[in-house]
């Protein structure tokens, strides 16, 4: 399977988020060999959209001339795309969001009723891609935080999508937290063969990985007394 990681953490590497994302994609591996490709989003010159809609047009091309002409090839060549990023402001770095905006040459100005809402038509055949989202954030509390980026993927990539949110990640870079963030790097390892061989991650692991690392309290009072790089 080729894998296309679009990393939205300007912390390149060295996100908390990415450990999550690299322990996926282990456990994918382990049950068959994934080509993946990591982009740091950050690194990468994409101009924003200027809504002038001239690529969804006729089978027309984007204005701009940068890598996204190179990336939307990417995409296209892709079987998975890992959305890995932290929360910012209950929702996706700029830099991420911005890449997204400029996936409308992909579609066109058509639109079709399919169920309940309207969805643009193709101009590009994309059924084939699975979208995972991979999300870390600073606070403790998983609900009243992630929900906002969670229903936006959810519409964006209403087919085939799987979310992982996991609270309270700064720890996976506090070596002091070690105790904690290895059992969870474990169940999100199990989590990446649950999806390679099913597709899908048992409602009762997704609790598992969703769930605050340590006691709510405990991580807050842990950050406002200074005692960690948290
Ligand atoms: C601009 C900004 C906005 C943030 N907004 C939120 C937020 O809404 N909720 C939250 O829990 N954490 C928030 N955080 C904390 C990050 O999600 C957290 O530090 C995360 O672990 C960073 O992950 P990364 O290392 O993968 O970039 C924010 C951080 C920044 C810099």
């Amino acid at each position: 399977m080729k894998i296309l990681i679009l990393n939205g953490s300007p912390k390149r590497d060295a996100s908390d988020t990415m450990h999550l994302t690299r322990a996926f994609t282990d456990g994918m591996n382990e049950v068959q060999k994934n080509e993946i490709h990591t982009v740091h989003v950050i690194d990468r010159h994409i101009e924003y959209c200027t809504g002038c809609f001239s690529c969804m047009r006729n089978g027309g091309e984007c204005i701009h001339q940068d890598d996204m002409r190179e990336l939307l090839e990417e995409i296209l060549r892709s079987d998975l795309l890992i959305f890995s990023f932290p929360l910012y402001c209950y929702g996706m770095p700029a830099p991420l969001k911005v890449l997204i905006d400029r996936t409308l040459p992909l579609s066109s100005m058509s639109m079709k009723k399919v169920g309940d809402h309207y969805e643009h038509i193709g101009q590009t055949d994309f059924s084939h891609l699975k979208y995972l989202m991979i999300c870390g954030c600073g606070f403790p509390n998983s609900k009243q935080n992630f929900e906002p980026a969670v229903a936006q993927f959810k519409l964006m990539f209403r087919d085939n999508h799987t979310v992982i949110t996991v609270p309270e990640s700064p720890m996976f870079n506090a070596p002091e937290a070690v105790e904690v963030t290895v059992p969870r790097l474990s169940l999100v390892k199990e989590a990446g063969r649950q999806y390679a061989k099913y597709g899908m991650i048992e409602a009762a692991l997704m609790e598992q990985i969703t769930s605050p690392m340590i006691p709510e309290e405990i991580y807050a009072q842990i950050v406002n007394g200074g005692q960690s790089a948290l």
